[in-house]
C-alpha cells in the first residue's frame, strides 16, 4: 500500500478500490430513533424538522452513535425531503405516520433559486462535523435520488407503489419531466455546497427504484442520477459517490456503467455474487445485511454477518445495512455488529 493510501480513512481507501480485511462499516440512519439520547435531542429541538435545521443539534445526534459504537463514517443528519421544501412545496411529519406535502403535478410553483439559503443550516452542520468527527472517521453527504423524492413530491406522501408519481410520468411525461429537470438542478447544487462544507463522500438514495423497469427505469432513475453525477464532475467534484437503487430489478452492471457512480448500495434482497458478477471485480460494494436480523440478533445475526463477510472477503466492500435501521433495533446488537466486523481481521 502507499504511504498517501495508509493515511486514508479506511472508507475512502475502500471508496478507492482497495479491499481490507476488516471492512469498514456505517449504518443508513446510524442516528435515529432506535438511540434514547437521539429520541431526547428530538424532543428538545421541539420535532424532527427542527432538528434538521438546528446544526447544533444536528451536529449532536450525528455523533452520538459515535460515542458508542466505532465506525468508520458519520452521514450529516437531515433528510432527502428537505430540498422539495427549499424549492418551495410544504413539509411536515405527522407523528407516527411519516412525511406530508402539499401534492403535485408539475414543477409551476417549485423554484431552484433559494435553495442554497434555505438549506444553508445543512451546510453549517457539515462544517461543524468537519471538525468535531473523530480523525478517522469519514463525513458522508447525500440527497434522495430525482425519482424517489418526486413520488413523495406527487403524491403527499410515501406510498408503497408510488401509484401517483407512476401515473403523472405515464399520464404526462413533459410535466413530470418538469418537475425531475428541478430536483436533477437543485440536487446538484445541494451536493456540491455539501462537498464545499465538508463531506467526503456523498451518498444517493433511490429508495423507490424497484417501482420502475425498463424504458421508465433509464429515464427517471438512471438518466437523472447520470446526469447528476456528471454535472458534479464537471463542477470538479472529485469525491467517491455512491448510489443505492433500492431493490432495482434492472442489470446492476448496466446501472453503474451509466450512471459512473463510484460504489453501490445492495439492499436486503440484492444478491452479493450474483451483483459482483455484474458489476465486475473493481466495482465497490456497500450493504446488504437485513435490518429485521439485525433486531432479532443472537445465532441468526453472527450467521448472517459472517456470511457477508466470507462473500465480500478480498473484494472493495463496505459493511452497511440493506436499507435504514429500524427504531425497534436494540442497541446492544449494533455493538455485537461491529464486534463481528472486526472479527474478520483475527
Ligand atoms: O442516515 C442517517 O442517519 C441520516 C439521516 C437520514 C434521515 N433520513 C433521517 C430521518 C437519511 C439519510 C434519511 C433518508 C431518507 N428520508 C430516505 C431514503 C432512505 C430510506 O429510508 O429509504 C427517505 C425515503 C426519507 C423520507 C423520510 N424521512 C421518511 C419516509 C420518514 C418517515 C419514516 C420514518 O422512518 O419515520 C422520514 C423521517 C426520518 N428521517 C427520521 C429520521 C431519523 C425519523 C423521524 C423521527 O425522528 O421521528
Amino acid at each position: 500500500m502507499s504511504a498517501s493510501l495508509a493515511n486514508e480513512k479506511k472508507i475512502l481507501r475502500v471508496l478507492r478500490g482497495q479491499s481490507e480485511l476488516v471492512p469498514p462499516i456505517w449504518l443508513m440512519r446510524q442516528a435515529g430513533r432506535y438511540l434514547p439520547e437521539y429520541r431526547a435531542t428530538r424532543e428538545q429541538a421541539g420535532g424532527f424538522l427542527d432538528l434538521c435545521y438546528a446544526p447544533d443539534l444536528a451536529e449532536e445526534v450525528t455523533l452520538q452513535p459515535l460515542r458508542r459504537y466505532a465506525f468508520d463514517a458519520a452521514i450529516v443528519f437531515a433528510d432527502i425531503l428537505l430540498i422539495p421544501q427549499a424549492m418551495g412545496q410544504k413539509l411536515w411529519f405527522e407523528t407516527g405516520e411519516g412525511p406530508r406535502l402539499s401534492p403535485i403535478e408539475n414543477a409551476d410553483n417549485l423554484s431552484c433559486d433559494s435553495v442554497l439559503t434555505y438549506l444553508a443550516p445543512v451546510f453549517e452542520t457539515l462544517k461543524r462535523l468537519s471538525t468535531s468527527l473523530p480523525n478517522d472517521t469519514a463525513l458522508i453527504g447525500f440527497a434522495g435520488a430525482p425519482w424517489t423524492v418526486a413520488s413523495y413530491m406527487v403524491a403527499g406522501r410515501g406510498t408503497p407503489d408510488q401509484a401517483p408519481a407512476r401515473h403523472l410520468a405515464e399520464t404526462d411525461a413533459a410535466a413530470f419531466q418538469s418537475i425531475i429537470d428541478a430536483l436533477i438542478e437543485s440536487t446538484v447544487d445541494y451536493l456540491a455546497a455539501q462537498v464545499d462544507a465538508g463531506a467526503e463522500v456523498l451518498q444517493i438514495f433511490e429508495s423507490w427504484a424497484g417501482s420502475l423497469e425498463g424504458d421508465a427505469f433509464e429515464r427517471w432513475c438512471v438518466m437523472p442520477v447520470a446526469t447528476i453525477i456528471e454535472a458534479l464532475r464537471n463542477r470538479g467534484i472529485d469525491v467517491p459517490i455512491i448510489a443505492f437503487p433500492r431493490a432495482a430489478k434492472s442489470h446492476m452492471g448496466a446501472y453503474c456503467a451509466a450512471t459512473k457512480c463510484d460504489a453501490l448500495g445492495l439492499d436486503t434482497g440484492a444478491d452479493i455474487e450474483a451483483i459482483r458478477a455484474e458489476t465486475g471485480p473493481d466495482m465497490v460494494l456497500q450493504g446488504n445485511l437485513d435490518p429485521l436480523v439485525l433486531v432479532e440478533g443472537g445465532e441468526k445475526l453472527d450467521s448472517a454477518v459472517r456470511l457477508i463477510l466470507d462473500k465480500t472477503r478480498g473484494t472493495p466492500h463496505i459493511f452497511n445495512l440493506g436499507h435504514g435501521i429500524v427504531p425497534q433495533t436494540p442497541p446492544q446488537n449494533v455493538a455485537r455488529l461491529i464486534e463481528l466486523v472486526k472479527e474478520a481481521g483475527i
